[in-house]
Formats: C-alpha cells, sequence, structure tokens
C-alpha cells in the first residue's frame, strides 16, 4: 500500500517541542512579516502581464486571486496552529494523508519557493536595469545580457537575464553564511514598499479617466481552456501577487500564543494586500489605460510570447502598460512624475531582494525537513560547522534559481509557481477536513470558520484557477511530479525514516540548525 505511511502527529509535535525555540512573536510582527513576503514581483511587475491577459478586468481578477487565498487562509489558520512546525504543507500532509502525498506536496513546493523566486529575481533585474542604470546613470545593458530570450514585453534579441544571476547568487551567498533578515529590517522594508504604493496610489487615483476602464472585460472572464486570458486567467496569473503568507505558518514554532496570532498574521497580511492591489490596479489601468494588445481573432497575444515582445518593439506600444517592464515606475513616469516613478524603482530594488531570501530560505527549510525525515539524501541536510547553515542544499537551491532566472521571462515563472501553489494549497484544505474526520479532539485553538464549505471552496478554488493557466505551465506540474515519482519509489521510500520505524528525530539533528524564518526576529 503506498498510502499507509503516515508520521503521528503526537511524534511531529514532540520534535518541535524538543526544540524548544523562544517564542517571541506577536501577531503584529507575524502580519509585517506576511506583507514582508508578499509584496513583491505580482504587484510591482505582474500588473503588466494581467492587463494584457484581461485588461481593465484586472481588478476583478486581484478580487478573485484574494478570495481564494483568504479562504485557503482559514484552512492554514486552523493547521498551521494545530501542527506549529516546520515544512508547512508537507508536514501537515505527512500527518494526515501520508508519505507519498506528502513527498508530491514538498516537491510541487520547490515550484512555489524556487521557482517564485526565480521570478522575483527578473523583476528586481528588470527594476535594477530600467531605474538605477538607464535613469540613473545612463547606462544600457546589451540586450543579450539584460533579459532571457523572452522577456515580459518590449525587448527582443534577449538571451542571458545576467543581474537576476547575480543578485540570485547574492542571495545564495547571504544564505549560506547565515545572515537572516532581521526583522527590524523587515519591518523597515516593508514600511518601504507600502510607502511606494501608497504614494502611487495617492498619485494616481484622482488623475484616473473612467473611459480607460472600457471596455472592462476586453479578452471576457473566461478566455478559454488553457489560453490564460480573461478576467479568471489573470486571476491565475495573479495569484501569484498573494503567494508567500504560508510563509507566516512556518513561523508558528516561534510565535507567542500561535492559536491566536499565526491566523491573525495570515489573513491581516492577505486582507491588507488585496485591498492594496484592487487600488494600485484600478491606479495603473485608470490613467494609462491597460487594454491588452489583441492578436488574430481578437484574443490578447500571450503574455511572455515573442509575438507581444515584437508589437511593443513598434513605436505605437512604447507607453503601452502591458509591455512595461517595470509596471508602477512606469506608469508615474508617464503620467508626469519622473523623480517618484525612479523612487518607486529604487523601493523595488531596495525590497525585492528580501522577498528572494524569504522565498528560498522557505525552499531551503523544506529540504532540510525532507532531509532529515530520510526522502532526500542526509547530505543535503548537512550543516555547515562555522556558519550553521544548510549550505549544500542551499548552493544547489541557488543554481537552479538563478539557471530559471536567467532564461526565462518572469509572467511564465509565475504561472509555474503558481501551479505548484495551487496543489500544496489544495492538498491543505484537504488536510484540514482530513484531520477534522480522523482527530477530531485534538485542541484546535482557531477552526476554520464553516470548515465543510470553506475547504471545499479552497479546494474547488485551487482547481479554477489551475485550469485557467496557460496549458505550458499546467503541464509543468504534472510532468515535474512525474520526475519526483521516480525519486520518490527508486530513492525516498527505501530511505524513509517512517518507513525504516524511527519517525522522530535525534537530539543531535534537532539542535544542529539554527531555525528562525528572516525577518521574524
Ligand atoms: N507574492 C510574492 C511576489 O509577488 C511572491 O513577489
Amino acid at each position: 500500500m503506498i498510502f499507509d505511511r503516515i508520521k503521528s502527529l503526537d511524534s511531529i509535535l514532540a520534535t518541535a517541542e524538543k526544540k524548544s525555540l523562544h517564542r517571541t512573536l506577536g501577531w503584529f510582527q507575524l502580519t509585517l512579516f506576511g506583507i514582508g513576503c508578499v509584496i513583491g514581483t505580482g504587484i510591482f511587475a505582474l500588473t503588466a502581464a494581467g492587463a494584457q491577459k484581461a485588461g481593465p478586468g484586472l481588478m476583478l481578477a486581484f478580487a478573485i486571486a484574494g478570495l481564494i487565498c483568504i479562504v485557503a487562509a482559514l484552512c492554514y489558520a486552523e493547521i498551521a496552529s494545530m501542527i506549529p512546525v516546520a515544512g508547512s504543507a508537507y508536514t501537515y500532509t505527512y500527518a494526515t494523508m501520508g508519505e507519498f502525498l506528502a513527498w508530491t506536496v514538498g516537491w510541487a513546493l520547490v515550484l512555489e519557493y524556487a521557482v517564485a523566486a526565480s521570478a522575483v529575481c527578473v523583476t528586481w533585474s528588470d527594476y535594477f536595469q530600467g531605474t538605477v542604470l538607464r535613469e540613473f546613470l545612463g547606462i544600457e545593458l546589451p540586450a543579450w545580457l539584460g533579459a532571457g530570450p523572452l522577456a515580459l514585453g518590449g525587448s527582443v534579441g534577449g538571451f542571458i537575464n545576467l543581474p537576476a544571476v547575480i543578485i540570485a547568487g547574492l542571495i545564495t551567498w547571504l544564505l549560506v553564511v547565515g545572515t537572516s533578515e532581521s526583522a527590524k529590517l523587515n519591518a523597515l522594508l516593508v514600511a518601504i514598499k507600502v510607502t511606494a504604493l501608497t504614494a502611487f496610489i495617492v498619485l494616481t487615483l484622482p488623475r484616473v479617466d473612467a473611459a480607460q476602464f472600457n471596455p472592462f472585460l476586453p479578452a471576457g472572464v473566461f478566455g478559454g481552456f488553457g489560453t490564460g486570458v480573461g478576467a479568471v486567467g489573470a486571476a491565475a496569473t495573479i495569484f501569484f501577487a498573494y503567494v508567500g503568507f504560508d510563509a507566516v505558518s512556518t513561523a508558528a514554532e516561534e510565535t507567542k500564543d500561535p492559536q491566536r496570532n499565526v491566523p491573525i498574521g495570515l489573513i491581516g497580511s492577505l486582507l491588507f494586500c488585496t485591498v492594496f492591489y484592487i487600488l494600485v490596479a484600478a491606479g495603473a489601468i485608470g490613467t494609462i489605460g491597460g487594454q491588452p494588445i489583441m492578436g488574430p481573432g481578437g484574443i490578447p497575444f500571450p503574455a511572455g510570447s515573442e509575438e507581444l515582445a515584437r508589437q511593443c518593439a513598434l513605436p505605437q506600444h512604447a507607453e503601452a502598460l502591458v509591455c512595461s517592464r517595470e509596471a508602477l515606475a512606469h506608469v508615474l513616469r508617464t503620467i508626469g512624475f519622473s523623480t517618484i516613478g525612479n523612487m518607486l524603482g529604487i523601493a523595488a530594488f531596495v525590497a525585492l531582494p528580501s522577498v528572494i531570501l524569504v522565498l528560498m530560505f522557505g525552499q531551503t527549510r523544506i529540504f532540510f525537513v525532507m532531509s532529515r525525515d530520510g526522502l532526500l539524501p542526509e547530505a543535503l541536510s548537512r550543516v555547515h560547522p562555522k556558519w550553521k547553515t544548510p549550505y549544500i542544499v542551499t548552493m544547489l537551491t541557488g543554481a537552479a534559481v538563478a539557471s530559471a532566472a536567467a532564461f526565462l521571462p518572469v509572467g511564465q515563472l509565475a504561472d509555474i509557481a503558481n501551479a505548484g501553489t495551487l496543489y500544496a494549497f489544495m492538498m491543505v484544505a484537504i488536510a484540514v477536513l482530513v484531520l477534522r474526520r480522523t482527530d477530531p479532539n485534538r485542541v484546535r485553538s482557531f477552526r476554520t470558520p464553516l470548515v465543510w464549505l470553506i475547504a471545499p471552496a479552497t479546494i474547488a478554488g485551487c482547481l479554477f484557477l489551475f485550469f485557467n493557466l496557460p496549458t505550458a505551465a499546467m503541464l509543468v506540474l504534472p510532468i515535474w511530479g512525474g520526475v519526483g515519482l521516480i525519486v520518490y519509489f527508486l530513492y525516498s521510500r527505501r530511505m524513509s525514516h517512517v518507513g525504516r520505524g524511527f519517525d522522530t528525530v535525534g537530539e543531535a539533528e534537532v539542535g544542529a540548525l539554527e531555525p528562525g524564518a528572516p525577518g521574524t526576529r
């Protein structure tokens, strides 16, 4: 039987207990941590890809994706307050549906964390090139060094995205030497991002022209299966703007009164971001317009496609939102606020690396827990004697993040990351329902309200968004999953600690790693 290996919840909780981490975080720090993880590429860059898919319907897309994330967060909140340990969706699945499905979730989380980190590296590179190099230093990188072969739009002739590779390398180095951003630095970066977005809203909303919202849904609500366009196609992409809120649950082990504070941190940061995103989208589209560039048959050209890049190179599209590689700075420059546009560009340049750091940190910790469970080679979780970090897994993660960022456009990276994330969220919702049945008496200080409605809504919402991704992104999940199954049956199943009869970890291993999510201390 392949569904037989369930890790006992008591042993997971006992393991967490042994670590006896200091519980220092309150709800406010967690909310800040959540906002710090969440605001990034989604709003600073994918606004352009989202508008290319849905036009002004992007605002609806933000609402749809935000709603699905809020119901998913209600499920995360119950399970994270019940099992406040590292490993997030992977651990929850291990404790409820067994090792095999947990493996598939851990494997899918690579897409969530590593590929998402690549997407943010690409956005950082775009703001670095557009604001720091072009606006401030008057330097233009040669096209072949400034983007992968298919940039978001507006450039052809790219080959490798060198700045994206460099930032991935720098963050990897910081993680290897154990630098984790302090809570104070995180708070500062959140303040910078929120100030930049607030300035954007305050400057754009008074200049909104209602005519720019017409037609509101140029590609319809449903753009067609596999096309990834229309309001729901845009929602499937823009979902990326909310990815990362689940990192809050990974800090549950270090949270005071996690039963109360984790749900507040999760839901608070999401609600905050949803409202901000809708206002930013309204400001961007209402001022400079955000109609898609239509291809044959009145269907928008796919975001990140070569055809779109060619269209964007034409003079009549020079100012188009959908062609911009630094969407928000571009809007402010176009409506006459060049200096503030550049300051917003600097804000993105300064703050985006912390999003990369959190995502890559999440990836290394998931790998660490999987290898601690015996599902990945233990050498991967070897801790550096001096820096006390899982340096091997960190360097491998860094190499993967840099390679993807070097060659792929941000929109496609985001769609791939979304596919993995949607799978993980769905499994969390299923795990909540399973635990209500199998372990109804365990203390749940936070209970998902109307769970038999909210959890199925999460499952349906995740499936709905998944099936509205472009076909290529949808296919990555089963292909990546297939590779994962080969690894599982050739290696992990045999080596699993649970399978070999010991499902707790030793004191030595527990103490080996300094845990702690960046931005939480
Ligand atoms: N939500 C994060 C971002 O938009 C991953 O960059």
